[in-house]
């Protein structure tokens, strides 16, 4: 309801380009009070708009933020295959599920999907990823590797060493790689890759990678709880970045690595993964869904797979966990 305002609002903006609109006429416009109006304008203060307000005269939009659309993404693209086709949406529930329904219907390799904002916003573990508008990039990438089911896990490796290269070359920050997947700034979550396959006996269809990426947020727009364990790139930069050349130099990397790792296979990939990995030597718990599992992390197997020696000297395979670095 309340976007629906929003929505109708910046309708209006559009049409009146670089215009003051009074309040009054904005609320007969959308059909509601002036103290919603005025609400609503904050909203869009907080959502990155510039908006000079005058008496007598009403509001004006001075700067919109900068979004993640097709175009954007577009022009200055040097990839060949990943962002042939870009699906953009303002807003929608999870770029994933859209991806999942575009690779059932024959979307082709590196068909992307990307949005400003997302409401459902799937993390691992069936949680939910926060994706407030205008701040991160909540992108999946769809790619048809002809590989068995069981290298997929490499994929997601590959995914995070992209995401490490991309922040390297675009800012001055050094990220870490937490297995399988986190991207960490001074041991702060700022990406999460989620990896999710469509398959038939051991014939991958689709490998959908998802990223969570975040890059304009301040501390207070991420929710109480993760404020001490997530963090941004303007955050950790003190400078805003430009997403959409940000996934610009991301698809590029990520086009790079897959097809080397097409060429030369886990290899290269993995020594690479093995340089920005934090975890390797240390002491970790693995939370999985069935046990807690607490030892040393000796490295990853040549499919991608966790080894954790506990103390018994009993050495256990994780695919799937949460790791804590003690
Ligand atoms: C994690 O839990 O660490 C993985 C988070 C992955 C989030 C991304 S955002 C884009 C894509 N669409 C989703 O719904 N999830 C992934």
């Amino acid at each position: 309801m309340q976007t629906d305002v929003r929505k109708k609002m910046l309708e209006l903006f559009s049409k009146h380009k670089g215009e003051f609109i009074s309040g009054q006429e904005m609320a007969d416009y959308i059909g509601c009070s002036r103290t919603a109006v005025w609400k609503h304008i904050e909203e869009l203060r907080k959502e990155g708009f510039e908006l000079e307000a005058v008496r007598k005269k009403g509001y004006r939009i001075n700067k919109a933020p900068e979004r993640v659309t097709e175009n954007e993404i577009r022009l200055g693209l040097k990839t060949k295959t990943l962002g042939r086709e870009i699906y953009y949406y303002e807003s929608l529930d999870s770029t994933q599920k859209i991806a999942h329904s575009l690779a059932n219907e024959g979307a082709p390799e590196g068909t992307i999907v990307i949005a400003d904002e997302q409401t459902m916003g799937k993390g691992r573990m069936s949680r939910i990823w926060h994706s407030p508008k205008y701040t991160g990039i909540w992108m999946s990438i769809i790619l048809k590797p002809n590989i068995p089911i069981h290298k997929a896990p490499q994929l997601t490796l590959l995914a995070a060493v992209a995401v490490v290269q991309a922040m390297e070359d675009t800012t001055n920050v050094t990220p870490q790689i937490k297995w399988p997947n986190d991207v960490l700034i001074n041991g702060k979550k700022v990406t999460g890759i989620l990896t999710e396959l469509q398959a038939e006996a051991d014939r991958i269809h689709s490998v959908i990678i998802g990223m969570g990426i975040n890059v304009n947020q301040s501390k207070e727009d991420f929710p109480e709880e993760l404020q001490q364990k997530a963090t941004s790139l303007m955050i950790e930069t003190g400078e805003k970045q430009v997403r959409s050349s940000f996934v610009q130099t991301l698809l590029l990397k990520l086009e790079t690595l897959y097809e080397m790792y097409l060429q030369k296979g886990f290899a290269p990939i993995k020594l690479l993964w093995e340089s920005y990995a934090i975890s390797i030597g240390k002491e970790i718990t693995a939370t999985t869904l069935q046990s807690v599992i607490r030892g040393q992390a000796l490295g990853i197997t040549d499919e991608g797979v966790l080894l954790v020696k506990d103390r018994e000297g009993i050495v256990h395979s994780i695919y799937s966990a949460d790791i804590d670095i003690l």
